[in-house]
């Protein structure tokens, strides 16, 4: 989502309304303002693109010099103009924009209730408007700090108040926010592009810190409530890289941001005990038990990611799973009834041969259960249970942090169904969560050794073919590697199955013939060793992807990636790291668009 606040000389709504423009790539769903009038907060918040919004204003324009504004990305309750922000009081008095998710926001609105209470929306944020409320005395300040002491969870806040015209609080915790400094004027904002129309100097806010803007001066306060010297930096960037985070492109950019995608999907569905809860899926032990067979249904990398679920459903649920392509699925036989759990893995929500799959399965008599990352997308609505990838919008043609994201998600679905079924024991499911809570460092030290992906880059720039190879979940992984590059970069690459290699695909490779092989599976190891061997041996250029233990893949390959060591089933979540970066890197060594390659769609909403 986006955030702006304005307190100056200017009109408050314009300003917000061209800060959230700059910001529109991060959250489209619908947004809202926040005025304060001088008499009143007049609050306007629509349903659609913020175009809805500015054409409101301009047909009756909102005047005032301090105010509040949102463009959304709906993570809890699905676009509707009830749920956009700005969210307010009984009394129309005290309104906040809210980034982020508010961990513990039913026991604060079962609370709430019991006291009184009415809720107007579906969001977890409006939760917080009632705790300001509730302890505000006259001071906003001191409201503030009360209410983020009842908060658990991630929120970049900002309040406005009718009683208060010359003052705005902002807050921020694990959520981006900045505050800019103008003459006689001060922002806060989600995001710099926001600001740099109006200003170039800010202050970035750390975790925990309160921005309190009075009389336009800006202060800022730690958590104690101790005042804050901070440093004000003059930012460079024009707007265009500043939209980017500074990255060259939305798509490394969104590669960058999986270790947060991945950690805010698993630890916000943790509860107390460290046990995942699904808040919007509702199959019990009686269901579970019931059902013959589980359908995982997907296109393009949803289906990658798919076929990753299938394996982790199987073992841990030992339940027969079918992983297969929407477009095929639904023209085949199928056997899809009331005995089946449909699976839909779509980043989107949208992808039209998905949604048909959903449609059919539901005349059939099947539960549907989706894996989106668009609350309030056509897939999202239409299920039965929904599990939402937290991941933000996705921008880049080519799925990145969609895909890791999907992953970690059926696999807590697999987890939590084993769990009910009592398929593995408590011990065993506690294992695998702590094993799952180490993946956002393990992808963030893959990162960090970028350097080593360019040199190979280099090496496979020229190449016209590419071929990809891997076993068990590594073939799975190899189909993702193989997606990334070719629709990135434009090189013909193929993913094959190492065991079927030499019943035609080793007919493929010559001189330098470059080959990506994955070996992270223990079990398959010393196979896929070999197969690297034969492919060396008729002159392929081998890159290898292995844990740092497995020093033989040396032998058998030209240049070895190495990744942190987890658990194999995990292991895909890590290895596909490198091959995103070399796919990204191919591509923009090639001169290409890798944001929007030639011919795709980010989104099909065509059969
Ligand atoms: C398009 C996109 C892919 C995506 C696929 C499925 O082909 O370019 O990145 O994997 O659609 O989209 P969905 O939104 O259903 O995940």
């Amino acid at each position: 989502c986006g955030i702006v606040g304005y307190l100056g000389k200017r009109n408050a709504s314009d300003v917000i309304v061209d800060g959230l423009a700059k910001l529109e790539y991060r959250g489209y769903d619908s947004a809202g303002i926040a005025i304060n009038t001088g008499d009143n907060l007049e609050i306007r918040k629509f349903k659609g693109r913020l175009a809805v919004l500015a054409d409101n204003l301009e047909k009756d324009n909102v005047i005032g010099n301090v105010g509040i504004g949102h463009t959304r990305w709906a993570t809890h309750g699905e676009p509707s103009d009830a749920n956009a922000h700005p969210h307010f009081n009984k009394d129309m008095t005290l309104a906040v924009v809210h980034n982020g998710i508010i961990e513990n926001y039913l026991q604060l609105r079962e609370q709430l209730e019991a006291e009184g209470v009415v809720f107007k929306s579906k969001t977890d944020t409006e939760v917080v408007v009632h705790l300001l409320d509730k302890y505000y005395e006259g001071n906003l300040l001191d409201a503030v700090f009360k209410t983020i002491s009842d908060l658990r969870g991630a929120y970049a806040l900002c309040i406005v108040s009718a009683d208060h015209d010359n003052e705005l609080v902002a807050v921020r915790k694990d959520s981006p926010l900045i505050a800019g400094l103008g003459e006689d004027e001060a922002f806060i904002a989600s995001d710099i592009p926001a600001l740099l129309k109006y200003t170039r100097d800010v202050y970035y806010l750390d975790n925990g810190e309160i921005v309190h803007v009075k009389d336009n001066k800006v202060k800022i306060y730690d958590s104690e409530r101790n005042e804050v010297d901070k440093p004000l930096i003059h930012v460079t960037w024009d707007i265009e890289s500043a939209e980017k985070g500074g990255y060259d492109c939305f798509m490394e950019k969104e590669i960058f941001e999986q270790p947060d995608g991945i950690k805010h999907t698993l630890e916000r569905r943790l509860d107390e005990s460290g046990k995942i809860v699904l808040d919007d899926i509702h199959i019990d032990k009686s269901y579970l038990d019931y059902i013959n067979k589980i359908y995982i249904i997907a296109c393009g990398t949803a289906y990658n990611a798919g076929i990753l679920g299938k394996t982790a459903m199987q073992k841990w649920m030992g339940i027969p799973v079918i992983t297969d392509i929407a477009s095929e699925f639904r023209y085949n036989q199928n056997f899809v009834d009331e005995k089946t759990l449909v699976i839909l893995v779509s980043q989107s929500g949208e992808t039209a041969d998905t949604l048909a799959v959903l449609r059919d399965s539901k005349k059939k008599g099947a539960r549907v259960l989706a894996v989106t990352n668009v609350v309030g997308s056509s897939i999202a609505r239409e299920a039965d249970d929904v599990f939402y990838t937290w991941a933000g919008p996705e921008i880049a043609v080519a799925s990145t942090k969609a895909y890791t994201t999907q992953i970690v998600a059926l696999y807590m679905i697999a987890l939590n169904f084993a769990l009910e079924m009592e398929k593995i024991s408590e011990a065993e499911y506690f294992d695998i969560i702590d094993k799952m809570k180490e993946i956002p460092s393990k992808v963030q030290e893959v990162l960090d050794n970028r350097d080593y992906i360019n040199v190979i880059a280099d090496e496979i720039v020229g190449s016209e073919h590419a071929f990809f190879l891997g076993r068990g979940v590594d073939y799975a992984l190899a189909m993702e590697g193989s997606l990334k590059l070719k629709e990135i970069s434009y090189i013909h690459a193929e993913a094959f199955a190492a065991g079927e290699l030499k019943h035609g695909t080793i007919a493929l490779v010559e001189d330098g013939t470059p080959i990506i092989s994955i070996a992270t599976q223990q079990n398959l190891f010393e196979k896929m060793v070999s197969n690297m061997e034969e492919v060396r041996a008729r002159g392929a250029y081998v890159v290898a992807i292995s844990q740092k233990h497995n020093k033989e893949v040396e032998k058998v390959s030209n240049r070895v990636i190495y990744i942190p060591d987890s658990e194999d089933i995990l292991s895909p979540i890590i290895a596909v790291i490198p091959m995103q970066l070399l796919a990204l890197t191919v591509s923009s060594k090639r001169g290409l668009d890798v944001d929007k390659p030639r011919n795709l769609a980010k989104s099909v909403t065509v059969e």
